[in-house]
């Protein structure tokens, strides 16, 4: 009886052996080779019900029918990793085949942006005083009263504020109308000597037109040491007019009034169109306005800090808008603010 279990035993993983191999000769999928798994090395799988027959095997015959099944189980597993392998394999180079590119297609160009006429104009001033020496500051575009106004010489109630209609948030609070507040701020913070430009976006209760935006750009400069002269103010004109507009350049300054400076002086350029000799841009004047500018008034000085008696200073104070329709000839500054991809792409 016993032999006999033992004999059976052994009939029945050699025969569990074979069927694992016809099994696996059908085999096409991994999904396939899983379920063949399960039939034969599963929980209820036929090597688990050998293991279970060793139960009724006496203690002699255990050791070597023992063996025996776990020869064979290793044997089923080596069948089972050796296809394993080569389906994976398969499937690697299936999914490749599909999914390979054709690198000899042509591409899809991506359209890449690139900066606003008014942001290259603005590099291109901040770069050239950059050159000699000065630093940027920035502040805020809601500013207060005090300092877009007051410290800048120009009281509560004075006139000259009609010069600059402004966008009020309330009677302390405004949408700055040019960037010279900055230079209130830089001389209450920073010490002596300054030498600064602030570019930014300024606002101005104004009718959109062809040289006219209620949003605009301002650069403003400011000096302040000790023995700064008008000469100084002009030197640096003449190096920024050059460099930007060309060595041709001329500028000439006509007498002004301006509340925060003094003397005050509107500043021209020989014309970017005619080169001075007379054209429409320039009205037949061989010159187009360019910026405001002056000498640092004693009282901004002294209410910012700063002693008028021992420093002085001169500031400016530019249209970017302006600069970038001179740098590029564009004629109205309306095509500046539409945003019509046709002007635009120039610029690329
Ligand atoms: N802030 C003046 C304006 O906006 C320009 C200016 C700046 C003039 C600095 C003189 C000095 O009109």
């Amino acid at each position: 009886m016993e032999r006999q279990g033992c004999m059976h035993m052994r009939e029945r993983l050699e025969h569990i052996l074979k069927e694992v191999v016809e099994a696996l000769a059908g085999v096409v999928s991994l999904r396939e080779l899983e379920e063949v798994r399960l039939r034969f090395l599963g929980k209820k799988g036929e090597m688990t019900a050998v293991l279970r027959g060793m139960l009724s095997l006496s203690k002699e015959e255990r050791p070597a029918i023992g063996q025996l099944v776990n020869e064979t189980r290793a044997a089923i597993e080596g069948r089972f990793d050796a296809i394993e392998k080569a389906l994976a394999a398969k499937a690697l180079e299936e999914s490749m085949a599909r999914e390979a590119l054709d690198i000899t297609l042509p591409g899809k160009r991506a359209k890449k942006g690139h900066k606003h006429p008014i942001t290259l104009a603005a590099e291109a001033i901040s770069e050239v005083f950059l050159g000699m020496g000065y630093e940027i500051a920035e502040g805020p575009e809601i500013e207060l009263d005090r300092f877009n106004f007051e410290l800048l010489n120009i009281p509560k109630g004075h006139p000259a504020r009609d010069t600059q209609a402004s966008f009020f948030v309330n009677d302390n609070v405004v949408l700055r109308t040019h960037t010279s507040p900055v230079q209130v701020r830089t001389m209450l913070t920073r010490g002596l000597p300054i030498r600064i430009i602030c570019p930014g976006r300024c606002y101005r209760v104004d009718e959109f037109d062809a040289t006219h935006s209620p949003v605009f750009h301002q650069v403003e400069a400011l000096v302040v040491d000790k023995g700064v002269t008008m000469g100084d103010l002009i030197g640096a004109l003449q190096v920024f007019t050059t460099k930007i507009f060309g060595e041709n350049t001329k500028i000439r300054l006509r007498p002004h009034h301006f509340q925060f400076t003094e003397p005050s002086a509107e500043v021209d350029m020989t014309c970017w169109e005619c080169g001075g000799k007379g054209c429409r841009v320039c009205k037949f004047e061989g010159y187009v306005e360019l910026l405001g500018a002056g000498m640092v008034h004693p009282n901004v000085l002294s209410m910012c800090g700063v002693d008028p008696e021992a420093y002085s200073g001169f500031a400016f104070g530019l249209g970017i808008e302006r600069t970038a329709m001179c740098m590029f000839g564009i004629s109205s500054m309306r095509s500046l603010y539409e945003n019509d991809i046709r002007l635009l792409r120039q610029f690329n």
